[in-house]
């Protein structure tokens, strides 16, 4: 019992932490790029951001890649890297901590839009795929 009690607080102060650390939400994300991309939150595109997600671009090696690649279709699902390490779903509906760490969101868009677009994300798409993540269920 008191072993149980000590975790929970210890699970409690843990969660402080994190949100003391990660301050980031989708919406204050969105907000941040739109202002990038100098458009009101309102430009941000749902359906652009799905595109963005499910359009196949012709890989390095000839293979077709996309985000829904490692991702899955369904973004509320968990993904697969190309090497099989699981991949926490996307969608913040599934898993509330996604887009709650504005160093980690910019490290990965960085990384896949390389990967897959061979080029980076502009701002505006990176707030159009946020929007569309946003309201995935
Ligand atoms: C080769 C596999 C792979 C592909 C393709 C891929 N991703 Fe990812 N993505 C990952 C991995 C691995 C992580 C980091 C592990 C984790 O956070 O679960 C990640 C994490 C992310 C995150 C971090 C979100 C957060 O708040 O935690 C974003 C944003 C992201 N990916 C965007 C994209 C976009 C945009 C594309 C398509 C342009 C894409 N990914 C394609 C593997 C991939």
């Amino acid at each position: 019992m008191i072993k149980r009690s000590f975790l929970s607080a210890l699970a409690i102060l843990g969660m402080a932490s994190a949100v003391a650390v990660a301050a980031d939400t989708p919406a204050s994300l969105m907000a941040q790029y739109a202002k990038q991309a100098g458009v009101p939150v309102s430009a941000l595109s749902a359906p652009r951001g799905a595109a963005l997600y499910r359009t196949e671009h012709p890989g390095r090696d000839g293979q077709a890649v996309s985000c829904a690649g490692c991702h899955t279709a369904n973004p509320t699902q968990a993904g697969r890297s190309r090497v099989g390490k699981r991949i926490e779903p996307l969608a913040p509906a599934a898993n509330p901590q996604r887009f709650t760490d504005a160093a980690k969101v910019e490290k990965w868009f960085r990384r896949n839009c390389q990967d897959v677009l061979q080029r980076e994300c502009s701002a505006q798409e990176k707030g159009d795929f946020i929007a569309w993540l946003s309201q995935a269920r």
